[in-house]
């Protein structure tokens, strides 16, 4: 087919084109160039953040098999779809992107059909459906299992692909071993867009909100280690990035090991790990996400008042603004403790910019639950956030409520929501213009000459400047606010390393689809 990458097939081997052995050795125990050429990964990622990381990790794990980074599916020798299964008809989209690879599948045919493999929570709660519905598929692993890739692609290769039908491998268990005790380094070329990186310290959650998959496809709660944390920040640091994004699903509510030599059984909170990771030489910036308002402790609240290293930016998820929809969602607290919180942040930090979630037309919420929501929005002005319609999940709580919300009502009301957010978000970015802030030059931006960078505030800031200056922190005098973005013109440097070498890595064949 057009674009399809012909690979040479060794000599004397049509069986065995490909494998992980093959990359290593030939039959002699020799490396071989013709086995060694570099074999094609196209991961698609749907969804959150920690999505973005663990495909990272998949392309890691890969590597040393020989995979390097393909620009699309048609040219690649593996395809993963990498997926979110939070909102509505996520799997209904996984099947008609299976549908199109198997085409491609079909038409690369003989000893050039790539490996099909489904991961991610779609994969976790389909499973085995998933492998009888679309029998081409080759693997289909879930959250916690990528770490046994290699083994997955091995019998996968020893399966007999008669008739079109996949391997049919299946791994979606909650492992006893720790998938980060066996996942190779996180190198900086994937992990790593460049100067910023995202960083997993935790996963899965115990909360249960009555809406959510998450508990059922992520698993229970778990802490890497601080140890490990702080030593997968300093590869990252010694690889260029600046500034990193811990990421959790619950992620302030980490209880990471202390390392030997603190008291036996200690843990670290957030805090205190953030305090750790702030005393990393050449490392700028830290951020966190996703928080829950219930894991908010006061040491936490004390670390956005002093460690300058924690950005002005927080996504706080709200759901709801009304205290019997925010009991139904069982998420904990009420919205005058959600309010207090915020109090407290803005007392810490007046000017820290607040985003969070919402969810409209939760089972039973009526208009004086919405207008609750509305009030609270009102007040808590915040400078970015997501609002979604509320979406039955098969298995959760929430989808056995008899007054769901009919759709009409749903969409209605997150218009309402959505202008209002939108309102606020477009006024909080007018207050940039004529003040001067620090911006971490991240990539490239669509014209040539131009920059990107983010403000503290997480703001995207457009603007002209030479390419050297990629990876580093400048000031930015804003000129104009967009609806999503900032425009500005160089107005200084700030004195510190230059990782433009890093730079180079910021090209990636991950693409995200939210
Ligand atoms: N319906 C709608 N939105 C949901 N979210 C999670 N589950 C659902 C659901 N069933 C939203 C929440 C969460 C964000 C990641 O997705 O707002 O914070
Ligand atoms: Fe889902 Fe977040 Fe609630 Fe956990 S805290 S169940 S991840 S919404």
């Amino acid at each position: 087919m057009a674009g399809a990458r012909q690979r040479p097939k060794p000599r004397g081997a049509d069986t065995a084109a490909s494998g992980p052995a093959a990359v290593l050795a030939n039959a002699f125990g020799f490396p071989c160039p013709e086995y060694s050429l570099p074999k094609k990964l196209f991961i698609r990622t749907y969804g959150c953040q920690m999505n973005v990381y663990d495909s990272a990790r998949m392309a890691d794990v890969l590597a040393p098999l020989g995979y390097a980074q393909a620009s699309g599916p048609e040219e690649a020798d593996m395809v993963i779809l990498n997926t979110c299964h939070i909102r509505e008809k996520a799997a209904e989209k996984v099947y008609s992107e299976l549908g199109r690879l198997r085409e491609i599948k079909q038409q690369r045919g003989g000893g050039e059909t790539p490996i099909l493999a489904v991961a991610g929570c779609v994969a976790q709660a389909e499973g085995a459906e998933m492998l009888a519905r679309a029998p081409f598929l080759d693997i289909v692993f879930g959250p916690q299992t990528y770490h046994r890739l290699p083994e997955m692609i091995a019998r996968a290769e020893r399966a007999a692909r008669k008739g079109g039908r996949g391997a049919g491998v299946l791994d979606t268990e909650f492992p006893s071993e720790a998938k980060f005790d066996h996942l190779p380094k996180a190198s900086a070329g994937a992990a790593a867009a460049g100067c910023t990186a995202f960083l997993t310290i935790q996963e899965g959650c115990d909360k249960f909100c009555s809406f959510c998959v998450v508990p059922y496809t992520r698993g229970v709660e778990f802490s890497r280690p601080g140890q490990a944390v702080l030593a997968e920040c300093r590869e990252l640091v010694d690889a260029g990035v600046r500034e990193v994004t811990l990421l959790g699903q619950n992620v302030n509510a980490y209880h990471g090991a202390a390392p030997d030599g603190d008291d036996a059984g200690a843990t670290w909170g957030l805090a205190e790990l953030i305090g750790r990771l702030a005393g990393i030489d050449g490392l700028e910036r830290i951020r966190y996400t996703t928080s829950h308002p219930r894991d908010m402790d006061d040491a936490l609240y004390d670390a956005h008042g002093s460690c300058d290293k924690l950005m002005l930016y927080l996504h706080l998820p709200a759901q709801s603004g009304s205290d019997r929809i925010l009991a139904a969602m069982n998420r904990g607290y009420t919205a005058a403790e959600y309010r207090a919180g915020v109090a407290r942040l803005r007392r810490m930090r007046p000017d820290i910019a607040l985003s969070g979630d919402f969810i409209v037309g939760f089972p039973g919420e009526s208009e004086a639950d919405f207008e609750a929501t509305m009030a609270l929005v009102r007040e808590v002005e915040y400078a970015q956030a997501y609002s979604f319609k509320y979406s039955p999940r098969p298995g959760t709580p929430a989808a056995l409520l008899e007054d769901q919300v009919p759709d009409q009502v749903r969409g209605e009301r997150l218009q309402r929501l959505q202008a209002l957010l939108n309102d606020q978000q477009q006024a909080f970015n007018q207050r940039m213009v004529g003040q001067r802030l620090p911006l971490l030059l991240d990539r490239s931006g669509r014209r040539p000459g131009q920059l990107v960078g983010r403000s503290p505030y997480m703001q995207a800031v457009h603007l002209d400047g030479p390419e050297e200056l990629l990876g580093e922190m400048v000031l930015a005098e804003i000129t104009e606010a967009h609806a999503n973005s900032l425009a500005g013109q160089l107005a200084g440097r700030s004195a510190g390393p230059v990782a433009v070498g890093a730079m180079a890595a910021s090209a990636t064949s991950m693409e995200q689809t939210i």
